[in-house]
């Protein structure tokens, strides 16, 4: 790893330049979530606007989160404005150099506390970012979701057997740099890996296994059934759903209980009295949460005749575009005027022939 590290790890980044606890502070946070190039331009910006821990600590919280725009993760700049003060009130304005300390202080954990005092004040400590996890999974084909609290325990005993007493700094750089441009999630460079010949998980040809993914329990399914009511001028019924549930506030298709009667319901909540119901296919849609089948009834009434149900209405598929819809509904009713279209196409040939 070191030898990889000094032929190919990254040497010039600007905050191993003057590698103040001050400045790899600032670093190791904005790196959190966020990749080296985009890090680049805000840690010189901030650092020529708040050069110590002191002007930090003076500025208004404010000035600090401008700085941050475009960064994201809004509570890292708060918590590195809230730590400038308490090291101002509590350290004279200097970073502890205990990592009980360190690992005390609002926004720094055990890993973050770790490479800032590897980084800046030359001392042993590992470290377990998303990069070093990847890697370290890998290497040793280690199973299981890293949120479960063992597989995390596993990977800390593992990343502190691993870390040397000695060129730490460069072997904490060296994972964090192999890890984000070597081992990489989709396409790993396996072929110019510094350690492909201990690697578990290339030997089983498993690399895009590990790290192991969160488990998600099976979507569950729910179904309803959408009315789609036509008049023979082409309107469809549209009803505005409840502001809470899934597509609050939106208009769709009218849904009624699954063992309704459609014709009965159009009867009794609309007034409307349809000539013809059919059934078409059922649709399947996936939310994040879960999977809806839409079963479809298809109604057509002679006319648009006036309707006084709550919240229910008439609309010219022309108007779909100005309106809420979601767009599982506005498909089903795009592809019903498109096969309505088509079959009006095929009987003026037919009666043209
Ligand atoms: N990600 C987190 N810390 C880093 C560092 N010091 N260098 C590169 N990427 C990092």
């Amino acid at each position: 790893m070191l030898s990889w590290f000094d032929q190919h790890g990254r040497h010039t980044l600007p905050w191993q330049h003057d590698p103040t606890p001050y400045r790899v502070w600032v670093s190791e946070i904005m790196l959190q979530q966020t990749q080296v190039a985009v890090v680049i331009p805000y840690f010189e910006r901030f650092m020529a606007r708040f050069p110590t821990v002191a002007t930090l600590a003076a500025a208004p919280l404010d000035a600090v989160l401008a700085q941050w725009t475009g960064l994201g993760y809004y509570a890292r700049a708060r918590h590195l404005h809230r730590t400038a003060q308490l090291l101002c009130a509590q350290y004279q304005g200097e970073f502890p150099r205990e990592i009980a300390q360190v690992q005390a202080l609002p926004g720094i954990g055990r890993s973050t506390a770790g490479a800032i005092l590897t980084f800046a004040a030359g001392q042993s400590h590992p470290i377990l970012d998303g990069n070093v996890k990847r890697v370290l999974s890998r290497c040793f084909a280690l199973e299981g979701w890293s949120g479960r609290p063992e597989v995390t325990a596993q990977l800390w005993a593992l990343a502190t057997n691993l870390t040397p007493l000695t060129r730490t700094a460069a072997y904490n750089q060296a994972l964090m740099d192999l890890g984000a441009t070597l081992c990489t999630r989709r396409h790993p460079a396996c072929d110019r890996c510094p350690l492909l010949t201990l690697c578990r998980a290339h030997a089983q040809q498993r690399q895009h296994e590990f790290p192991t993914s969160r488990p998600r329990p099976p979507l569950t399914e729910r179904t309803a059934l959408l009315l789609l009511i036509r008049s023979r001028c082409g309107k469809i019924v549209l009803h505005q759903r409840p502001p809470t549930g899934i597509w609050g506030g939106l208009w769709s298709l009218p849904e009624v209980a699954l063992d309704a009667d459609p014709t009965a319901w159009c009867r009794t909540h609309l007034d409307l009295s349809p000539q013809h119901v059919e059934r078409p296919p059922a649709r399947r849609h996936s939310f994040t949460h879960f999977k809806l089948k839409i079963e479809l009834a298809r109604l057509v009434v002679a006319t648009a005749g006036i309707i006084t149900a709550d919240r229910c209405c008439w609309f010219d598929v022309a108007q779909l575009s100005s309106i809420g819809l979601p767009a599982p509904v506005k498909k089903i009713i795009m592809a019903d005027n498109d096969a309505l279209r088509a079959a009006e196409c095929d009987s003026v040939l037919f009666h043209n022939q």
